[in-house]
């Protein structure tokens, strides 16, 4: 049964600032879900403290880390419309490192009443302002559209990152995210920033997808180095429910989230972590570990370094893994 979160996930490091990001692209199917939790297995594969909200009446997120619930139960729903549930009373707990907030199949019912309720895009906002300091990342899985529920997740954001699928040639609804950003940068959120694009689907063997990274260059948005390549590893994991960087360690697809949390993370945050961390308790972490040339045996040997973390990761969490390994979806306990 996964468990609703009864306490808090004890402080780790002392308080800090936590970074919001909405993963939102008005198209379906461009990898805003997957980004949400593989991104999210990157982070707390790094230690960092992790809060997942799935905003799509579709579920895809909530299917992604098992917690399925009705109207009635805790979820995002009450955070987009009242008081019934604190946002603490939302929280499921998908291991150490990770909570998560489920969206339920009624939401899309919503919407209507977000529209012509005066708090309605900012609601949210105001529940995710309590808890900054208690998480490194809030990550918002939006909606494929850039209606209401995505405008409170972009409302409440920091940051936002897009996805598009460069296999699909799909820049064309770029402009109107972006002039969507500046709306609501110019009426509720003034240092909502485009963290980046991220391109998805990334097929390094055909030319249409770089000529569509070349298309979203010449727009002249902010990209992430990193590109997603297309992976069946990432589709294997998604059906495990486990995020890849953790489901294969040496894919193509945990290489790639890695590297796009390790190119969300500044270096300057990773120091001041470090000397978090050695200041309480001298934890060695994989910055602190010497450097090693890249070749075969050492990628070998990271590799295995990795998996062994897994494995320890794993055996602390138990089957309140993320999406609870081989679980099945069971249905979250009602408050
Ligand atoms: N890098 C990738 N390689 C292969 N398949 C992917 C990749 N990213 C996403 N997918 C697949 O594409 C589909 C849509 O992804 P999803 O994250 O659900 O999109 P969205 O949330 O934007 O609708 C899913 O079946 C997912 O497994
Ligand atoms: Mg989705």
């Amino acid at each position: 049964m996964a468990a609703r979160k009864a306490s808090k996930v004890a402080e780790i490091f002392p308080p800090r600032s936590t970074r919001i990001i909405a993963i939102a692209n008005n198209k379906g199917g461009v990898g805003k879900t997957t980004t949400a939790m593989n991104l999210a297995g990157a982070f707390v594969l790094k230690e960092h403290k992790v809060l997942a909200i799935d905003l799509d009446p579709q579920c895809n997120a909530s299917i992604a880390f098992n917690i399925i619930v009705d109207a009635n139960a805790p979820g995002i729903r009450h955070l987009l419309v009242g008081d019934r549930y604190s946002l603490s009373q939302c929280l499921y707990d998908r291991g150490p490192y990770c909570d998560f907030i489920p969206a339920d199949p009624d939401l899309a019912e919503l919407q209507t009443q977000l529209l012509i309720d005066p708090k309605g895009r900012s609601r949210l906002r105001e529940h995710l302002q309590r808890i900054i300091g208690q998480y490194d990342f809030v990550l918002l899985d939006c909606p494929p559209d850039m209606g209401v529920l995505t405008q409170s997740a972009l409302v409440a954001a920091h940051e936002v990152i897009i996805p598009v699928d460069v296999g699909f040639f799909s820049v064309a609804g770029l402009a109107r995210i972006v002039s969507i950003i500046d709306d609501i940068r110019n009426t509720y959120n003034p240092d909502l920033k485009i963290a980046g694009v991220l391109a998805t689907k990334y097929d390094p063997r055909t030319t249409l997808s770089e000529t569509t990274v070349s298309e979203i260059r010449a727009q002249r948005l902010p990209m992430f180095d990193t590109k997603i390549r297309i992976s069946v590893d990432i589709i294997r994991s998604q059906m495990a429910r486990v995020p890849v960087s953790i489901y294969a360690t040496e894919s193509h697809g945990a290489e790639d989230y890695n590297a796009l949390a390790a190119e969300i993370l500044p270096g300057k945050e990773d120091r001041r972590r470090l000397r978090e961390r050695i200041q309480h308790g001298g934890v060695q972490t994989e910055a602190e570990r010497p450097r090693k040339t890249c070749t075969a045996s050492s990628r070998y040997e990271r590799g295995l370094e990795q998996s062994a973390g897994c494995e320890s990761l794993r055996a602390r969490c138990g089957p309140r893994w993320i999406g609870s390994v081989g679980a099945g979806i069971e249905p979250a306990r009602a408050a």
